[in-house]
């Protein structure tokens, strides 16, 4: 397949845009449009999912890289607090040198998007290994979320959530985190609906929120690109960045750094805004901006006295928050306005506005974004 710019400078920029359309083929692809709420034997999602795979669910565990990893993250937030079932989330090098004691009736899931990376697979296969000839209950259920169901990947697991998100060319993931993210709610509220923890009042109002997230991206490209890119410009000199975000939006604070040290060079350091205190906030200075992703909902005031700890000791602040937040307006030095989201779903746009900050730094420095130095799209050696 010859996969082309279309006028984009370069293929991140283009698969950023890509990301309506794509999150669009998930919930066309997950959502079940009969659905009936009435009736409890029939879930709202259609993953083609075999029962075995998921009876008597205790524990889940989810093994990644990279970006990945982040996604399993958001994941393991879902699969506990919609499904309530513990989630731990590995790094697949890791894991495979120290994997955790055997836990019964476990579901692991791989992430990665290509299907080939080397650490993933291995994490995976010894998985399979170990539980193989066991008792019933501590046999294998792999799953896997990818984005290339014909790839190694896929021989490997028991069942594949495929992500819908097409080719990705630029190193740096994009549009297949968003498609892994989807993934997750889709595995997430599939088995909240099985397990009966969520009622179908609050099952339709995420399905409702789900469905408006296309066009609530669309909105932040279209009303943010110019203004991001013209920050971009201030960071020229920058040599070091902080991320904040708590619960859901943690994972996306890692997020933005990655994105930031992939293709701009820049350090960055994601981290929880609560452990700020314990460490962190010694390098902050009028030299170092931060970024906080404060969104309404359990952990908000909590960000913005976080944010305010940080203002204190002079650092630029940059907020990623909802449109006319004033609380947020006078907190933060600039803004990366989103549309109003419930706080469970927002993930999916907060990160999005991140992504775009990175690209405009790096372009702007005239760096090959596309193809970063040192990084390869997928690493198939150990
Ligand atoms: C490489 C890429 C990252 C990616 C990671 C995991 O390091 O540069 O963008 O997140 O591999 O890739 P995977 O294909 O397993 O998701």
């Amino acid at each position: 397949v010859l996969v082309e710019k279309q006028g984009f400078r370069h293929f991140m920029l283009k698969e950023i845009y890509e990301q309506p359309g794509v999150v669009r083929n998930c919930l066309e692809a997950y959502l079940d449009d009969n659905w009936n709420p009435a009736d409890v034997t029939q879930s709202p999602i259609n993953l083609g999912i075999s029962p075995e795979l998921y009876a008597d669910l205790e524990q889940i565990q989810i093994l990644a890289c990279g970006t990945s990893w982040h996604a399993g993250l958001v994941g393991k937030y879902l699969l506990e607090q919609l499904a309530g079932i513990p989630t731990m989330v590995q790094y697949a090098s890791e894991f495979r040198y120290a994997p955790a004691p055997l836990t019964a009736n476990t579901l692991t899931i791989g992430v990665t998007q290509s299907g080939e990376t080397a650490d993933t697979l291995a994490a995976l296969e010894m998985e399979k290994r170990r539980r193989f000839g066991q008792l019933p209950k501590y046999e294998p259920r792999l799953l896997g979320i990818t984005n290339r169901p014909e790839s190694s990947l896929g021989q490997l697991v028991n069942q594949i959530i495929d992500t819908h998100a097409g080719i990705e060319i630029g190193v740096a993931a994009t549009k297949t985190f968003v498609t892994q993210l989807m993934a997750f709610y889709g595995l997430a509220l599939d088995l909240a609906w099985r397990r009966q923890t969520l009622t179908a009042t609050r099952m339709e109002e995420i399905l409702v929120g789900l469905r408006q997230l296309p066009a609530q991206i669309e909105l932040i490209l279209e009303s943010q690109e110019r203004y991001i890119e013209e920050l971009a410009h201030s960071f020229a000199e920058t040599h070091d960045f902080i991320f904040l975000g708590r619960g859901i939006n943690f994972p996306i604070a890692l997020e933005g750094a990655l994105k930031l040290k992939e293709i701009s060079y820049i350090h960055a350091e994601g981290y929880p805004a609560g452990e700020m205190k314990h460490g962190p906030i010694a390098l902050l200075d009028a030299k170092v901006p931060v970024v906080a992703i404060a969104m309404p909902g359990t952990v908000y005031e909590k960000v913005l006295s976080n944010a305010q700890e940080a203002k204190a000791r002079d650092a630029r602040l940059i907020g990623v928050t909802p449109m006319n937040e004033h609380e947020a307006a006078e907190t933060f030095d600039d803004l990366l306005p989103v549309p109003v989201v419930e706080e469970l779903l927002s993930p999916i746009l907060t990160v999005i506005p991140l992504q775009l900050l990175a690209y405009h730094i790096a372009a702007r420095r005239g760096l090959d974004v596309d193809q970063p130095r040192n990084l390869a799209k997928s690493v198939t050696v150990e």
